[in-house]
């Protein structure tokens, strides 16, 4: 797998040292961190067949099978205070619509504030973690993505409903090591105007983001609220109208959308 990535990579992709694959692992996300705090360096990235305890937001579980997805973690270093990277999650959620459309050709829409979905279907996840230093600036950032991409309709288990596949959206085998070429490209890409291009990457976000416009279902530990989701702001926060005439910008730390699509994010 490592060898078939590195020559689909670039030559000048800088990170081409610090890409390590494995068969399985529990999570790719709890492996970096743990690398991160022992002070390896920006561009490691951590790619496997398997997960056996593959994690999502929230505390959730991301289902992670053999043959089934490409799960990824890369570990980022950017020199800023924790509040320049409100927006780190929706740049990785318009730099993997990239690297899914380059690899398959189909761009998938971004359901707010961290899934990829294909029409009323969930597609990948990102689960974005911090750790940061006593004066609140980042030690390190590590992204995580799921991508489901090669399992076949029937294959998801009963309590994934609203899975999907690249293979189930687009009826042709994409080959994983494809998809994670491109995705390390993207990310690549991403992080070099991570913080000097914030406005233009969310404004691609907002055009990708299905959730605008939409009835959502605001669940925290307050209850559940319902309203319209109608504005994003640079941060990625959403500003939502509730049934109550109120007004207020949600944050995903604070809360998850329960949708149209009908399941949490
Ligand atoms: C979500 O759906 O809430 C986010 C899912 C993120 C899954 C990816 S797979 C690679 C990385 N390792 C993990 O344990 N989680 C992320």
């Amino acid at each position: 797998m490592k060898e078939t990535i590195l020559k689909l990579l670039p030559q000048a992709y800088p990170w081409r040292q610090q890409l390590l694959c494995y068969d399985s692992i529990d999570s790719t996300n709890t492996q970096a961190k743990l690398l991160a705090a022992q002070g390896a360096a920006q561009g490691t990235a951590l790619i496997a067949r398997q997960q056996t305890a593959g994690r999502g937001r929230m505390g959730r579980s991301f289902h992670s099978p053999e043959n089934g997805g490409v799960y990824l973690s890369l570990i980022l270093r950017p020199q800023c205070p924790a509040q320049s990277l409100m927006h780190l999650t929706c740049a990785v959620a318009v730099a993997m619509c990239q690297a899914v459309e380059s690899a398959s050709g189909l761009r998938p829409g971004i359901k707010w504030i961290n899934d990829l979905v294909v029409g009323k279907r969930k597609l990948g996840g990102i689960l974005t973690e911090l750790s940061l230093r006593p004066d609140g600036t980042v030690d390190y950032a590590v992204v995580g993505i799921g991508i489901n991409c090669c399992q076949q309709a029937g294959e998801f288990p009963p309590e994934l409903p609203h899975a999907t596949s690249l293979a189930m959206e687009t009826g042709k085998e994409i080959d994983p090591c494809v998809l994670a070429a491109a995705m390390l490209q993207a990310l690549q890409a991403m992080e070099e105007t991570l913080l000097s291009r914030q406005a233009a990457i969310m404004a691609t976000y907002r055009r990708d983001c299905v959730t605008l416009g939409q009835a959502v279902a605001v669940h925290s530990p307050a209850g559940i609220r319902h309203g319209t989701a109608l504005a994003l702001d640079d941060q990625g926060g959403l500003t939502v109208a509730f049934h109550d005439g109120t007004t207020q910008c949600v944050s995903a730390g604070e809360v998850s959308i329960r949708g149209m699509y009908g399941y949490i994010s």
